[in-house]
């Protein structure tokens, strides 16, 4: 196995099999991106999705609104989105103004379009097992998984993180009764209070907080893959703006079996698997019903 469980040839890989799909159907999948305000890392992440719409032949309709959008404005652009059978997918760009009421939000967007997996029906298929669009950074860390062929059945996984965008979802689905998952999963969060005696005792670890460099040598037991979904923004001492993730990196190299870098790691992934919820929402619309793991075997076994 790797070392350094790059991000970079997985999403290379995932974008080639994505544009292949696209070039043979007479569709152009279409995706609507919201973003209220002009936050300068939204921006950039908006622009990283756009470049990769473009690579892969996917529409990207980008509406950039003003940071007093109010959120009635907001509900009625989803509405119409969701009526617009040329959208295929809604992806709305965080954060949104502190006042806006998110639930209500991600249940006005349709379960069908939501790409992003905010919309409650989504994420409880996640518990149910049943098929849907999921949650893109827990499906890039299951895919890295699988890409990497490390074995998740019946391992102790032990999650640092309880968000419902990253940790309670990923949890979930590293339980499925599916080859790839089938974990025994721990999730701890910052009311944990035996927190590095549970970290010692998994053989995979995923931190996912967002507290630079936390995860160091002494909280991991030797030989345990580390799977770092964090990207914090620091500055060096020479004043650089740098991102790093939540475990240190250079403290657990040595004695970690496998470990994903920051950036370049799951980061890297997860834009990508935006475009395989556009694409599978696409072909959902066209009655064209393919499950993820349908799609997972495409990208990963064929
Ligand atoms: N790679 C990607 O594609 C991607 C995507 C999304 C997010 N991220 C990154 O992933 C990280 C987490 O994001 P998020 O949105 O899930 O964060 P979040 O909503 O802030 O949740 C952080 C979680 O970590 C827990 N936590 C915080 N401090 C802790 C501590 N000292 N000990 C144990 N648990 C602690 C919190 O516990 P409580 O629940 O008790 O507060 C919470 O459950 C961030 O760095 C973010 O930038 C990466």
């Amino acid at each position: 196995m790797e070392k350094i469980l790059s991000g970079k040839p997985l999403a290379k890989l995932i974008q080639s099999k994505i544009k292949s799909l696209i070039e043979n159907e007479r569709f152009q999948p279409k995706m609507l991106l919201i973003q209220i305000g002009e936050d300068p890392a939204s921006s950039y992440y908006v622009q990283n999705i756009n470049n990769i719409g473009n690579k892969l032949g996917c529409e990207v309709l980008n509406n950039i609104y003003p940071a007093d959008f109010s959120q009635d404005d907001l509900l009625t652009v989803l509405d119409n989105a969701n009526r617009d059978i040329s959208i295929n997918g809604i992806m709305l760009q965080k954060p949104l103004p502190s006042s806006f009421d998110e639930l209500k939000i991600a249940e006005t967007i349709s379960p069908q379009k939501d790409i992003d997996c905010l919309n409650p029906i989504n994420l409880g298929r996640i518990i149910l097992e049943e098929d849907g669009l999921f949650p893109c950074t827990p499906l890039a860390v299951i895919c890295t998984l699988k890409y990497y062929k490390i074995e998740v059945e019946g391992k102790h996984i032990v999650i640092i993180g309880r968000s419902s965008i990253v940790g309670k979802p990923l949890a979930n689905m590293l339980l499925w009764k599916k080859p790839y998952a089938n974990a025994t999963v721990t999730v701890c969060h910052s009311r944990t209070k035996n927190l590095e005696e549970l970290t010692r005792s998994a053989d995979i670890l995923i931190a996912a907080l967002g507290k630079p460099a936390f995860v160091t040598e002494d909280m991991i037991q030797s030989d345990s893959i580390l799977i770092d979904v964090g990207i914090n923004q620091i500055t060096d001492k020479e004043g650089r703006q740098l991102y790093v993730g939540d475990i240190d990196y250079n403290s657990c190299f040595d004695k970690a079996l496998a470990i994903t870098p920051v950036p370049g790691g799951i980061g890297s992934v997860t834009s990508s698997l935006l475009f395989l919820n556009l694409v599978k929402a696409c072909f959902s619309a066209h009655h064209i019903n393919k499950s993820i793991d349908d799609f997972l075997n495409y990208i990963l076994l064929e």
